[in-house]
């Protein structure tokens, strides 16, 4: 946490912390929400599979900010996933989930098995599901908190050669936008972030090619933390950077649903986007 901490950040603190919990939290957008949250003044636990690079991260925000960060090395497709969860932060007060996992599974639908496919709903939906679920509770005792739920521009209409992913980002909006109206009477703060292209690790290592019709604007990892951070208590659901806005505006509202699925479906094709390592990821 900085010396003088603002009145703006000594209020996020008291409303969302003093832990906050970050399901996806090693790398990409997600050690962008660990730093966000350690400069905010949070306390983090940050659960992902990459034990090293939690460590690392760890080192640094502890290094450069007054707080605790806790890891918890674990595969959230694990069985027992949510038990460990639950295990791991029982003492300790947490005021703000952030859940940013995801299984990206791009491809042609029925090359990939269906265990894969079984996977990525697990992990985008079922967990998200639970852990709001379960902390959500917590904070209703409390009486405040806050929850950032990672959606994306593929949940606003069908998303050929990413449909299932798309469909389950569809799943967390929805949910998050119920939720928000429910929760705020528990003094609940829900936001769900509807991201375009975003600049990680990931994201660069599944494409390969150039859009010919709309190049999707990129955004950096830590701006789209900082945006979500700051919708927190302000939108059900937004989505971060202007372009993107303004891209998605035109394809819900000026095109016909026919030609947004069109449209998405020559870009993803041009990007070539490609989940390689999906296969090994459930093994
Ligand atoms: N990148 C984009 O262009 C983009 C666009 C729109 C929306 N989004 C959304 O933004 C979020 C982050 O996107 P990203 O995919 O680019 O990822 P990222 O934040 O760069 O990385 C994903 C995080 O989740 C962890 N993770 C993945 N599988 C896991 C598992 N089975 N168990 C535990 N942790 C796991 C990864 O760590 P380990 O590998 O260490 O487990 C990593 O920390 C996702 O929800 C995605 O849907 C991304």
């Amino acid at each position: 946490m900085k010396n003088n901490p603002t009145k703006k950040e000594n209020r996020f603190r008291a409303g969302y912390g003093p832990w906050a919990l970050v399901a996806g939290g090693s790398t990409g957008l997600g050690a962008a929400y660990v730093r966000e949250l350690a400069s905010r003044g949070l306390n983090v636990v940050a659960v992902a599979r990459n034990g090293e690079k939690l460590a690392g991260l760890k080192a640094e925000c502890e290094a450069k900010h007054q707080v605790e960060i806790r890891t918890l090395v674990l595969d959230l497709l694990d069985s027992g996933a949510f038990d460990r969860v639950v295990d791991a932060t029982k003492e300790l007060d947490i005021g703000l989930l952030v859940y940013n996992a995801a299984f990206p599974n791009a491809g042609v639908f029925l090359d990939r098995g269906v265990e894969l496919q079984r996977s990525v709903v697990t992990l985008n939906c079922l967990r998200p599901m639970e852990l709001t679920h379960h902390f959500g509770s917590l904070m209703k005792a409390r009486g405040k908190g806050g929850i950032i739920l990672m959606s994306s521009l593929t949940a606003f209409n069908g998303s050929p050669y990413i449909a299932n992913y798309g469909a389950t980002k569809a799943f967390n909006m929805i949910l998050g936008e119920g939720l928000w109206y429910e929760l705020k009477q528990n003094g609940i703060d829900m936001t769900v972030c509807c991201a375009g292209v975003i600049t990680t690790p990931n994201f660069d290592e599944g494409f390969s090619g150039k859009a010919s019709l709309i190049e999707p604007p990129k955004m950096s990892p830590e701006e789209v933390a900082r945006r979500a951070a700051e919708m927190l208590g302000r939108k059900a659901v937004f989505v971060p950077g202007g372009m993107n806005s303004f891209l998605s505006f035109i394809m819900r509202r000026l095109m016909s649903r026919r030609a947004a699925v069109k449209l998405m479906a020559k870009t993803v094709e041009d990007l070539s986007i490609e989940d390689r390592q999906a296969e090994q990821r459930v093994g």
